[in-house]
């Protein structure tokens, strides 16, 4: 991937500007506490895709458990940021598809809001799970695909005065380039949950939690329909735990 087609790479300072160290108020309000409160007691942790390390970092701040958290980025520009500040993480530079990892090396493994970007999303999830430890947690965080994927969203219909939520075609695997700021593009693969859960349960792992947390009221201030805004999640998350080494049958 080079410089100048990775999105990443070119847009690290409108994410770092945008999302990071407190911006945006979805990540400080709940993903950061959220994925850091399902790893915890978790000694050796992975952030894979850490963009410039803002959950890895509050991660490294964890429990006294914790004694290392490697955040692993393919974007040279995310992971300079993260470099920078520092905060106590170890940082690799590389892609999820190919862990540079032996297997079982960690004991907590999180993927936030990266999976939609893979487009090798099977090759991820088995190097997820093989750098991961008999009892280890694995945490996907993604987009929750069937609220919010490509055609789903709020409809606000003036003529037949009606407001509701729209579920877009929601078994169809497709990727999308979205322009969610100004000459900010990013691909998207959405994908249905199926395609991540049954994967990683085949690879030897159990689901144990599930979350589709209801999106923060600060975060939702100005929305038109505060009512119906609230009861749709934005975020799904999983957390599998690892009981075999070997693979299960599908
Ligand atoms: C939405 S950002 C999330 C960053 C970080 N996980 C967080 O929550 O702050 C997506 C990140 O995934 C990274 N990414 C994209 N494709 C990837 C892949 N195949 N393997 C690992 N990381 C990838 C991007 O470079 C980018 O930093």
């Amino acid at each position: 991937m080079s410089a100048t087609e990775d999105p990443w790479e070119r847009h690290a300072t409108w994410w770092r500007e945008t999302f990071t160290n407190g911006a945006d108020l979805e990540y400080e309000l709940q993903i950061l506490p959220l994925a850091s409160s399902q790893l915890e007691g978790a000694a050796r942790v992975l952030d894979l895709g850490c963009g410039e390390g803002h959950l890895a970092r509050r991660l490294a701040r964890g429990t006294r458990e914790r004694e290392i958290v490697v955040g692993l980025e393919p974007s040279a520009a995310q992971l300079a940021g993260a470099v920078e500040q520092a905060g106590g993480p170890r940082y690799v530079r590389g892609v999820g598809e190919r862990l540079p990892f032996r297997d079982g090396s960690f004991d907590g493994v999180v993927c936030c809001l990266v999976i939609e970007h893979s487009s090798d999303p099977d090759a991820l999830l088995a190097e997820a799970v093989r750098v991961l430890a008999v009892g280890g947690r694995f945490l996907l965080l993604v987009n929750h695909p069937l609220f919010q994927g490509t055609g789903s969203g709020l409809v606000d219909d003036q003529i037949m005065g009606e407001r509701y939520w729209r579920v877009g075609p929601y078994l169809s695997e497709d990727v999308v380039y979205e322009e969610v700021d100004p000459g900010v593009r990013l691909r998207f693969a959405h994908r249905p949950l199926s395609r991540y859960v049954n994967p990683v349960t085949a690879l030897g792992c159990v689901l144990t939690r599930l979350e589709e947390p209801e999106p923060p009221l600060a975060f939702l201030e100005g929305s038109i329909d505060l009512e119906l805004e609230s009861a749709i999640p934005r975020l799904l998350l999983l957390r599998f735990e690892r009981v075999r080494a070997e693979q299960m049958g599908q």
